[in-house]
């Protein structure tokens, strides 16, 4: 299997089965020669974030539409389309017969069509292909419009800023473990500092290496000596600031990366109870937990029913880590804002505010809770922490002015800001 038919059938399980690129991913790079991965990373994730904008440079070459059943000959057109016009070190030649290799047997009908198609596309000059992008945002953007739609009417001087962002390649973030090594040292360990390792201004513990790299080949991945955490979920445990000795709840935990770090922060000194829905999740939570040497006690459960799995004795501090539409890591999964939809954000909405609720009694008078999401919409963010400010009078807000915050209540992290995630926080405390 190539690189090239290793990116078709992703496409295909991602656009048309609805399947994450995540899972599909590691499953692909599983089964691809070492020396390939870097093209099927490239075209994988190349497509999905320009999905919207190359059907809308095939749609004037096309004399109809595709029939719904042959939407795979579509994601092929893209395929070559991606090659033809994002990257120069591919010859058109190789582009585009490559592209008609992929042809399943059943639809060599579709020979002519890929051929003309995609050579068109190569006979078009920039300014030609300039003009079918300017049509419409989600040709510009590369978003589909009910997002676009949102992300203007939340962030009218910065949804232009945000999709932009969205399409940019992320920076490949660390949090060096300080029970094991500090930063500096890690950062001048050989085989980091050949990464041209930069320490992130705003995240004490935060290493950016602006290429991606296989983290399990850098010096103390086994040992624990670090984690891959974006700058802006670095944030979340500094700002609930845990003690030793505290009682802590991480409501949903898997696979753990804030757990982990709460508990670096005490040297491993405070009780943190680990709780988690998804049983298929919490394996990878144990694994972090083992792989960085420390504790936490580890539970299955739903957060928005503390009666079955509390025991009675109040927290000091609570992360509520919520369950979001992860529209703030879109640059990192561009496969999300093709599956989100406006009933999914509905849902989460309401998820998000039960299990606030439901939480909310467990923190003892005068103790903190922080409430994270992923996202960037205000629905999940400062519209839902505005309705539980309005429905709980004994939770105010604590002002976060450290960060370079936008919107309010809470703190909005946009995208591509200080090369961080989309992310948003807001710490709450409760009256003593
Ligand atoms: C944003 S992720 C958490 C990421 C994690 N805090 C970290 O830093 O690695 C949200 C998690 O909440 C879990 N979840 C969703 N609904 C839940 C609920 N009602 N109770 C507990 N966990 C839930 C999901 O399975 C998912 O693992």
């Amino acid at each position: 299997m190539n690189a090239r038919a290793l990116a078709f059938e992703g496409l295909k399980a991602v656009l048309l089965e609805g399947r994450s690129l995540s899972a599909v991913q590691s499953e692909l790079l599983s089964r691809c020669p070492p020396q390939a991965r870097p093209l099927l990373q490239k075209l994988l994730f190349g497509v999905l974030r320009w999905h919207g904008s190359l059907q809308a440079l095939l749609k004037p070459l096309m004399k109809r539409p595709l029939k719904a059943r042959d939407a795979d000959i579509g994601l092929l057109l893209e395929l070559g389309a991606f090659q033809l016009h994002f990257m120069d070190a591919i010859p058109a030649h190789a582009a585009v017969n490559e592209t008609i290799r992929l042809l399943p047997k059943k639809k060599q009908w579709a020979r002519g069509l890929i051929n003309g198609v995609l050579r068109n596309l190569t006979r078009t000059d920039e300014a030609e292909r300039a003009r079918w992008l300017a049509c419409c945002d989600r040709a510009r953007y590369s978003h589909p419009d009910w997002l676009i739609d949102r992300l203007k009417r939340d962030w009218p001087d910065h949804w232009s800023q945000i999709l932009e962002a969205n399409n940019e390649d992320p920076p490949l973030t660390l949090r060096v473990n300080p029970l094991k090594i500090e930063r500096d040292a890690f950062m001048a360990l050989p085989d980091v500092a050949a990464l041209d390792p930069r320490p992130h201004p705003l995240a004490p513990q935060a290493v950016v290496l602006r290429e991606g790299t296989d983290v399990r080949r850098l010096p103390g991945f086994d040992e624990g000596w670090f984690s891959v955490q974006d700058a802006a979920a670095q944030q979340a445990a500094h700002l609930l600031d845990p003690r030793p000795g505290e009682r802590i709840l991480d409501a949903c935990a898997a696979p753990g990366g804030k757990t982990t770090h709460l508990l670096e922060l005490t040297r491993d000194q405070t009780h943190v109870l680990a709780l988690e829905k998804d049983p298929a999740r919490i394996e990878r939570l144990q694994e972090n937990l083992e792989r960085l040497r420390l504790h936490a006690q580890v539970r299955q459960g739903d957060a928005a029913r503390p009666d079955d799995w509390w025991d009675g004795e109040p927290f000091d501090r609570i992360l509520l880590d919520a369950p979001c539409s992860a529209t703030g890591i879109i640059r990192r999964h561009p496969d999300i804002k093709w599956h989100r939809t406006p009933e999914d954000i509905e849902a989460l909405t309401r998820t998000q505010a039960a299990i606030l609720d439901a939480l909310w009694p467990l923190l003892k008078p005068g103790g903190r809770m922080l409430y994270a999401t992923c996202s960037v919409l205000a629905a999940e963010n400062r519209g839902q922490i505005n309705a539980f400010l309005t429905r709980t009078p004994d939770a105010r807000l604590v002002p976060i002015d450290h960060l370079p915050c936008h919107g309010t209540p809470g703190c909005q992290l946009l995208p591509g800001v200080q090369e961080m995630d989309g992310f948003f926080h807001a710490l709450l405390e409760k009256s003593p």
